[in-house]
Order: C-alpha cells, then sequence, then structure tokens
C-alpha cells in the first residue's frame, strides 16, 4: 500500500489540529486509526425514520469544499450529517482512491505538475503521483495541499468522524475486479463487520453488473443501482439490489410508489435516494414523491428545507 510522504505528515497534523479547533478548512489533514465508535441516540442514523428524507452529502459537503476529500466528509460532519456518499476509483499501480472524474484534470493541478500526461487519466497514474497532487486549489486557496485520498485513508476519517458511507464504485468497466478489490479493503478498514453492515454502508453503482457481483460476493450489504429503470424493469433489479437511485428529474410520485411496491435483495421494500437536489423547492418536491432520502451538495440547505432530524 501506499505511503505518503513525510512532508505531508507535518501539515496534516497542522490540519487535524485546526479541525478540532473547528476550522473550516483543514487542507492535507491526514487521517489516524479508526476509534471503533458508532453514532449515540439521537443521531441521523436510520431511513427517513424522524421527519424526513435522510440527507447525504454527495462527495462530502461538496458545495462548500473540495469534493471527495477528506475536508470535504470533515466539513458534513461539522454541518451535522453523517451520511456522506463518494467515488472509488483504481491508480495504475492498483490502489483505489476517491475521485468523480475519470481524469484527475478537473479537480487537481495535475496538468502543472505532469504536462506531458494528458488525458491525465486516474488508471494511467500511480498512487504515489496522485498523492503529489493538489485537490483543493482548484475549489479554493483556503484548500491548497488538499489530496485525492486513497479508498482506505477515506474510510478511516469516515469512521472517525462516525460518519457513514454510501460508497459509489465509479466506472467499473474501466477497472475489472474493483468489486471485489473495494470489499477487500472494506474489509481490512473494518467496514464489514455487522455493525457496519446494518447501518454504515451502502454499496451503489451506475452499473448493474457490478451492483449485481458485489452483491453475489457479500449477500448481506445494503446496495443501491443507480439509474431510472422502467417499471416493468424494476423486478429483475429487485432481486440483487435494495434501492434505486435516480436522477431527480427522471421520477414521479408513481415511479417512487412503484420501487416501494416491491421487496428488495433483503426482503424489505425497497427505497429510492435520488440525487443531486441541491436547492429547497426541489427537495420538497422530491419529499413530496415520497423519496426516502436525498442525495446533495448543500446538506444544510436541504436539511432546512425538508428536514431529516
Ligand atoms: O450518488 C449519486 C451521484 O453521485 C451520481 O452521480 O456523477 O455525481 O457520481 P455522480
Ligand atoms: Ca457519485
Amino acid at each position: 500500500m501506499y505511503v505518503r510522504p513525510a512532508a505531508a505528515t507535518a501539515a496534516a497534523f497542522l490540519g487535524f489540529t485546526l479541525t478540532l479547533l473547528g476550522g473550516t478548512a483543514s487542507a492535507a489533514a491526514r487521517p489516524d486509526t479508526a476509534t471503533g465508535a458508532g453514532p449515540g441516540p439521537g443521531s441521523a442514523a436510520g431511513r427517513a425514520a424522524v421527519g424526513g428524507p435522510v440527507v447525504y452529502a454527495h462527495r462530502g459537503a461538496s458545495a462548500y469544499a473540495p469534493e471527495n476529500t477528506l475536508d470535504a466528509i470533515d466539513l458534513a460532519m461539522r454541518l451535522g450529517f453523517d451520511w456522506v456518499e463518494n467515488d472509488v476509483q483504481r491508480t495504475k499501480d492498483g490502489e483505489l482512491v476517491v475521485v468523480h472524474d475519470d481524469t484527475l484534470a478537473r479537480t487537481t493541478d495535475v496538468e502543472q505538475v505532469f504536462p506531458d500526461r494528458g488525458p491525465w487519466k486516474v488508471g494511467d497514474f500511480t498512487a504515489a503521483e496522485i498523492a503529489r497532487l493538489d485537490a483543493g486549489s482548484w475549489f479554493g486557496e483556503e484548500y491548497a495541499g488538499a489530496f485525492v485520498p486513497t479508498l482506505r485513508e477515506y474510510l478511516d476519517r469516515v469512521q472517525r468522524n462516525r460518519q457513514r458511507l454510501l460508497l459509489e464504485i465509479k466506472k467499473p468497466e474501466l477497472y475489472p475486479g474493483i468489486e471485489e478489490q473495494t470489499l477487500k479493503v472494506l474489509g481490512e478498514a473494518g467496514w464489514l463487520d455487522e455493525r457496519h453492515v446494518a447501518q454504515r454502508l451502502v454499496v451503489q453503482s451506475f452499473s448493474a453488473d457490478s451492483v449485481r457481483v458485489v452483491h453475489g460476493l457479500r449477500p448481506d450489504l445494503v446496495t443501491a443501482f443507480l439509474g431510472t429503470p422502467t417499471v416493468a424493469d424494476l423486478p429483475r433489479y429487485a432481486e440483487f439490489t435494495d434501492r434505486i437511485n435516480p436522477w431527480h428529474t427522471t421520477i414521479s410520485a408513481d415511479w417512487v410508489a412503484a420501487v416501494h411496491g416491491l421487496r428488495g435483495a433483503h426482503g424489505k421494500a425497497m427505497e429510492v435516494d435520488t440525487w443531486i437536489v441541491d436547492d429547497a423547492a426541489t427537495a420538497r418536491k422530491v419529499k413530496a414523491m415520497g423519496v426516502d432520502g436525498i442525495i446533495t451538495n448543500a446538506p444544510d440547505v436541504i436539511r432546512e428545507a425538508v428536514g431529516d432530524f
């Protein structure tokens, strides 16, 4: 496994200290050992149990901090959100990292650091090379030094924050075997024990095949398919997944009711978490449709609009 250089560690300690002090920008904050502690009574745990849809911080609190960085999940925690969403891909040398696009160009300084390596695909760079990149400055100078976390670093931070994870396997067609590898890393990080599986982890993908593979490897895991199958096709999805997570523009109350009317892979009514909803009016609209969760870049806006506490 790749080990981050010592120079980053000092900056990381500073960032961690800032985090403890409640600072808003803790760029390069380095993960530490998971505590294993769970959320206390009264946390936002559970599926729309009290008052409204569950709110998921998409790529972390990504309206306010650089997406898929540790800063983004730390900020989600400080805002009071325990569910965070991320995107998992694989480096050239086989490390799982948390980044959304299949190139590094939009969210890092890769074009400056490696000018001759276009088109800057994630899978064309080693973990050590990616670790050199600044994943924060593009968003704001206060986040200079934020980095692309490995999945392990990310999991340990989510655990330390006592948060929960909606993990997306991104573009699995580019990374053969990524499902098994993701489960291996989850297991090594302590995320496949009974408590995590029951309450703290959901694995999703736009690839039905990938979701099916995850379900086959770990039938106890909660999974979700990203997309909007026709009502006629929904029963086929119910065989291997528990949730259907659609883009909000593609759904209606009738479609949500049709999903709810089916029992998923674990014998419970299937659920719907919709994305990306960043404004109050749309949040109220999808809540009225009956969705179970809202995945958003601006979780505070959605909580204010529809409340999950
Ligand atoms: O969690 C839903 C959402 O992440 C799907 O779209 O492109 O942001 O990964 P995308
Ligand atoms: Ca995603």
